[in-house]
C-alpha cells in the first residue's frame, strides 16, 4: 500500500510516498527565504506559504514517484509538535485527501517522523536502539523499541534551548544568515575550533548523564563575541560547532553503552551538521557501536519522514486516527501516532 505523508509543521511544506519501507518519490518546498529578513520564522507567512505549495508539492511528489492520486492506500500527516497555523494547513490537505479518496488518516508525531526517516535509508531499525533527536526545537536521547507500537522511553531532554536553537540564535548574534545552523557549519570550515574556549554544560561527574543545556553555552558564545573588537566569525562557529558536537555525541555514545545497546540512530535537522557527523562516526566506531544517520535530505523537515512513520503504522495494523483529528502543537513524544488528547475539564469560576 502507497502511504502519502504530509509536513507542514514550521517552514518547509514535504509531501513523501512510501510503500514497504521503500521511498517511492516526495518533495519540499520552504518558505525560509521569506523568513530571512526577520531572522526567525514568522507563523502567520509559514501559514499562508504551506496553504500555496501544498497541492503542487504533493502532485509532484506523485510525478516524480511515477503515481496518481489514485494509487494512494493511506495518508500520513503531522498534527504535532509545531506551529499551530502551519499545522493546520498540512492536516486540512491531509483530510480533505483521505476523505476524497476514501481511504485512512494517521495522525503522526513530528518527532516520530523524524525517526522513521532512518529507516529510509538502511531499513528497519533495530529493537532496541538509542536514538538522538537534534532539531531546531528539540534536543532528546531517547530509547526506542517498536517504533509503531511501543511507547518511546525518554532517557534525557534538553533542560533549556535545543540544539539547533543554539545554532540559529549564536548564528545571529555572529551576523549569519538564517537558518544558523548550515552558516555555521559552512563558516566553520575556515575556522580554529581551539580559538574560543566554550563551555561543555552537564558533562561533569554529578550532572545527569544523559540531560542537555545549550542555554550557558550559547550566551557564552555570544560573550566572546561582544569581548572582541572584530570577531572572527569562523572560528567562534568552528568552537560553537565542535562544543555542541562533543557533547551530543558524549552522552548519546555514553546512552548506548550504559545500556548496553549496539545501534545509535540520529536524526533532525542538526544530525546534518558536518561535524556531529563526523563525531558520531568516530566514537561509534571506537566504542563498537553502529551508526544510523539519513542522508543529509532526510535529516531536515520533508514529507518522506511522514509518510514513513505512516507506512510503519499502516504495517503494524495501527488504528487510523478518528474524524476529529486536530493539531497539537505542543505535543509531548509519547508514542509515533498522534490521537486527539483528552481535554481536560475547564475548572468552573
Ligand atoms: O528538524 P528541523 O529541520 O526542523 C525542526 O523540526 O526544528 O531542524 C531545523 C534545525 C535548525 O535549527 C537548523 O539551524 C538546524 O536544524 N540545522 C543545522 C544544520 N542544518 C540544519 N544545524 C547545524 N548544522 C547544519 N548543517
Ligand atoms: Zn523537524
Amino acid at each position: 500500500m502507497v502511504v502519502l505523508g504530509i509536513e507542514s509543521s514550521c517552514d518547509e511544506t514535504g509531501a513523501g510516498l512510501v510503500r514497504d519501507g521503500q521511498l517511492l518519490g516526495q518533495a519540499v518546498a520552504s518558505s525560509m527565504d521569506e523568513h530571512a529578513r526577520y531572522g526567525g520564522v514568522v507563523p502567520e507567512i509559514a501559514a499562508r506559504a504551506h496553504v500555496h505549495a501544498m497541492a503542487p508539492v504533493v502532485r509532484e511528489a506523485l510525478d516524480r514517484a511515477g503515481l496518481a492520486l489514485a494509487d494512494v492506500g493511506a495518508v500520513a500527516v503531522t498534527t504535532g509538535p509545531g506551529l499551530a497555523g502551519a499545522l493546520q494547513v498540512g492536516v486540512a490537505a491531509a483530510k480533505s485527501y483521505a476523505f476524497s479518496l476514501g481511504v485512512p488518516l494517521y495522525g503522526v508525531h513530528h518527532l516520530a517522523g523524524h525517526v522513521a526517516a532512518a529507516t529510509l535509508d538502511g531499513g528497519p531499525l533495530p529493537n532496541p536502539c538509542v536514538v538522538l533527536i537534534v532539531s531546531g526545537g528539540h534536543t532528546s536521547l531517547l530509547l526506542v523499541r517498536d517504533l509503531a507500537r511501543d511507547p518511546i522511553a525518554h532517557l534525557g531532554d534538553t533542560l533549556d534551548d535545543a540544539a539547533g536553537e543554539c545554532f540559529d540564535k549564536v548564528a545571529r548574534v555572529l551576523g549569519l544568515p538564517y537558518p544558523g545552523g548550515p552558516a555555521i557549519d559552512r563558516a566553520a570550515r575556515d575556522g580554529d575550533p581551539a580559538a574560543v574556549r566554550l563551555p561543555r554544560p552537564l558533562t561533569g561527574p554529578h550532572d545527569d548523564p544523559y540531560a542537555f543545556s545549550f542555554s550557558g553555552l550559547k550566551t557564552a558564545a555570544a560573550r566572546w563575541v561582544e569581548a572582541q573588537r572584530a570577531p572572527y566569525v569562523p572560528d567562534a562557529a568552528a568552537a560553537l560547532q565542535e562544543a555542541i558536537a562533543d557533547v551530543l555525541t558524549r552522552k548519546a555514545v555514553r546512552a548506548c553503552t550504559d545500556h548496553g545497546i549496539g545501534t545509535l540512530v540520529v536524526v533532525g535537522g542538526v544530525a546534518a551538521n558536518s561535524r556531529v557527523r563526523a563525531l558520531a562516526e568516530q566514537r561509534c566506531a571506537a566504542a563498537g557501536i553502529a551508526l544510523r544517520v539519513p542522508p543529509l535530505r532526510l535529516c531536515t523537515d520533508n514529507g518522506a519522514m511522514v509518510a514513513a512513520i505512516g507506512d510503519l503504522l499502516v504495517r503494524a495494523g495501527a488504528e487510523p486516527a478518528p474524524a476529529e483529528l486536530s493539531v497539537d502543537p505542543s505535543a509531548p513524544l509519547e508514542y509515533a501516532a498522534l490521537t486527539p488528547r483528552p481535554v481536560s475539564p475547564q475548572p468552573s469560576r
